[in-house]
């Protein structure tokens, strides 16, 4: 057991930064049991300078010394990166990818027999702690590293549980993109609200307030349907709102969206493979 760090991350980019950031305002581990890698100098010098963590540009360094290591490079760096660190990954070793498309076949043709896998998809929002990390762990993962597992995505937000992995596209489609439908449906509202004679001003803090109060509505529990419904008086303006959303197929249109980026997933996945 190596026990000079308590989690290393290899990859430390916005989402490895964003856990950072969370596991030390979470404190669930102190600066100096973090050990994190990335390629640019620059970026390390950075982050050693505000997290006050260990910081280094060996892969093998993080690798040796710490059991739990977060894979957080892009998808496309992965191949490289597992080629580099496989020797040096053992039965110790927890190792937890957040990368997209990357499924635990490939990390385990990748990283050999020995460690432990789990996979993450995370979303945006972690970077304000408010990201949600549907976990897979596979049947072979004991209780006490799928826990730990938690622990650590919670410091950045919410986390689920997810027992089949296939399910993971889905995921990706709906809430690793999810925030991209959002920014979508703001920009929407902002220029209409613009186009409508509101400053952007006013129209940006409009959009951004309401879209906030309503995710923080929803949050207490009710079914967006029924909060949706509550405020429909017949022949009302949400009304006249709900009539142009259903006769342009607004359902359709995020349902047709969602299975793209589900598809793409899937695509994409397989070309990696
Ligand atoms: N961003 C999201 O919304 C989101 C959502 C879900 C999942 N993810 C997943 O999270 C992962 C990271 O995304 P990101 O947005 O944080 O990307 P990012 O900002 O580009 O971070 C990737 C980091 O990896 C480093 N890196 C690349 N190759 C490396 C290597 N061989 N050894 C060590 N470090 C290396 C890069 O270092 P340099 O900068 O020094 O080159 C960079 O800092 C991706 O796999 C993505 O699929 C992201």
């Amino acid at each position: 057991m190596k026990d000079n760090y308590i989690i290393g991350i290899i990859g430390a980019g916005n989402m490895g930064e964003a856990l950072i950031r969370g596991l030390l305002r979470s404190q669930l581990v102190r600066s100096y049991e973090i050990i994190a890698s990335a390629r640019r100098r620059s970026r390390l010098v950075r982050l050693e300078k505000t997290y006050g963590i260990h910081t280094t540009r060996s892969n093998k360094e993080v690798m040796n010394s710490t059991d739990t290591v977060i894979l957080a490079v892009k998808p496309q760096n992965m191949d490289d990166l597992l080629k580099e660190i496989r020797s040096f990954a053992n039965n110790g070793h927890l190792m937890i990818s957040i990368a997209a498309g990357v499924d635990v076949k490939k990390l385990r043709r990748g990283l050999g027999s020995k460690p432990k896998l789990i996979r993450v998809m995370p979303n945006l929002p972690a970077v304000v702690d408010q990201g949600v990390s549907a976990i897979f762990c596979g049947p072979r993962i004991q209780e006490r590293y799928r826990r730990f597992a938690h622990q650590i995505f919670q410091a950045v937000g919410t986390t689920v549980d997810v027992r089949e992995e296939r399910l993971m596209d889905v995921i990706t489609g709906l809430s690793g993109t999810g925030p991209a439908y959002i920014f979508a449906m703001m920009e929407a509202m902002t220029a209409a609200g613009k186009k409508l004679g509101l400053t952007p001003k006013l129209a940006n803090a409009l959009t951004q307030q309401t879209v906030y109060g309503a995710a923080e509505l929803a949050s207490q529990g009710e079914d967006p349907k029924e909060l949706r419904l509550r405020v429909t008086s017949k022949k009302g303006t949400t009304w006249a709102a709900m009539k142009v959303f259903k006769q342009k197929k607004f359902w359709n249109l995020v349902s047709d969206a969602i299975g793209a980026a589900t598809k793409r997933s899937r695509q994409l996945r397989r070309l990696r493979d």
